[in-house]
């Protein structure tokens, strides 16, 4: 193998850069040169290519989003986009790709990896941390502690003034950012969509709460919540316990940002695991960590396995919010 590409797919999330910059320098202890693929499949499909050598790197390794670009590519779910994809790739001689991102991202290359002749070796990166084959995906450290960050910052107002807030944290379909944001943060409650959410005893908490005598009520929703979104949440709340409320979407902030080391370090070491990956001819794999070992994941299993979430989390909550 001479020639790789490297793109980024999907929603940006903080250490993609970081990821890139280790595709790029480990790829030059094998010799391998490499094409940075700009605005995800897009870019692909559209030939939007960019040289990338160790040196072009320097300097991205901090910084957040992704120099590339990136984009949700509905193309890339079809069999024409499929097939020009492997065109393109057979023209310019790339022989190995590694696309970062989430599971929508790899669905986009299964169908690609099983045409053969193009090796496929994915990276996860997604502050949803919803992929499977993966404890953590690139950029969710991040997330959670720039939400962190937003919590304790309202629990100083929520104090202050003894208020109920609902804060909204990302997560399409997933809890994982809601379930450690809300016990680092010291939420009172955390709602997502893999639990029910009971408004009544919601309610009753909310109301208990206050009887002992804590100063702020703070109750982390999950976007994509199953009793709706956070201000559904907090009217029905608020028709039970006529109680003044406020509620706080940190939305698109959470993907922004300077990436923890934490996310700089696994972006590092997976990006060199998909290399040597490739250099070993292996493809049709996602890199991931589990347990604090690198682990290949069919990608199919990726975008059709659902990951575990540790449920005794939810618990602690309660215990802890007394
Ligand atoms: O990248 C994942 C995510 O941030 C989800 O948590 C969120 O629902 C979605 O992307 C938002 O996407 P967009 O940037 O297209 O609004």
């Amino acid at each position: 193998m001479k020639k790789i590409g490297v793109l980024t797919s999907g929603g940006d999330a903080p250490g993609m850069n970081a990821c890139i910059r280790a595709v790029v320098r480990c790829a030059a202890r094998y010799k391998l040169e490499v094409i940075g693929i700009q605005r995800g499949y897009y870019g692909l499909l559209e030939k939007d290519f960019i040289g990338l050598t160790p040196r072009s790197v320097a300097n991205t390794i901090q910084r957040g989003g992704t120099f590339l670009g990136s984009a949700r590519c509905e193309e890339m779910k079809t069999e024409e986009g499929i097939n020009k994809a492997v065109q393109v790739l057979r023209k310019e001689g790339i022989e190995g790709l590694i696309p970062i991102g989430g599971d929508g991202t790899f669905r986009g290359v299964v169908a690609l990896a099983k045409a053969g002749d193009i090796k496929v070796i994915g990276i996860p990166a997604t502050i949803d941390n919803d992929v499977y084959g993966t404890d953590y995906a690139i950029g969710f450290d991040t997330a959670v502690n720039t939400a962190l960050e937003a919590i304790d910052k309202i629990r100083d107002t929520a104090g202050s003034l003894q208020r109920l807030f609902f804060v909204e944290v990302m997560g399409r379909d997933r809890g994982f950012i809601a379930l450690d944001v809300g016990i680092a943060g010291g939420a009172e409650d955390i709602l997502i969509p893999e639990t029910k959410t009971e408004i009544e005893q919601l309610c009753l908490n909310i109301r208990r709460n206050f009887k002992k005598g804590k100063k702020s009520n703070i109750v982390v929703v999950a976007e994509g919540d199953e009793a709706g979104g956070v201000f559904q949440v907090a009217q029905q709340v608020w028709e039970r316990l006529r109680l003044d409320y406020r509620v706080c979407v940190l939305g698109h902030i959470q993907r922004g940002g300077s990436p923890t080391a934490r996310d700089r370090i696994l972006a590092s070491k997976l990006g060199a695991a998909a290399v040597d990956a490739l250099a070993e001819d292996k493809s049709g794999f996602m890199v991931g960590e589990l347990s604090g070992e690198i682990a290949l994941t069919p990608l199919e299993e990726t975008c059709t396995k659902r990951k575990r979430m540790d449920g005794s989390l939810l618990q602690l909550v309660k215990v802890l919010a007394t």
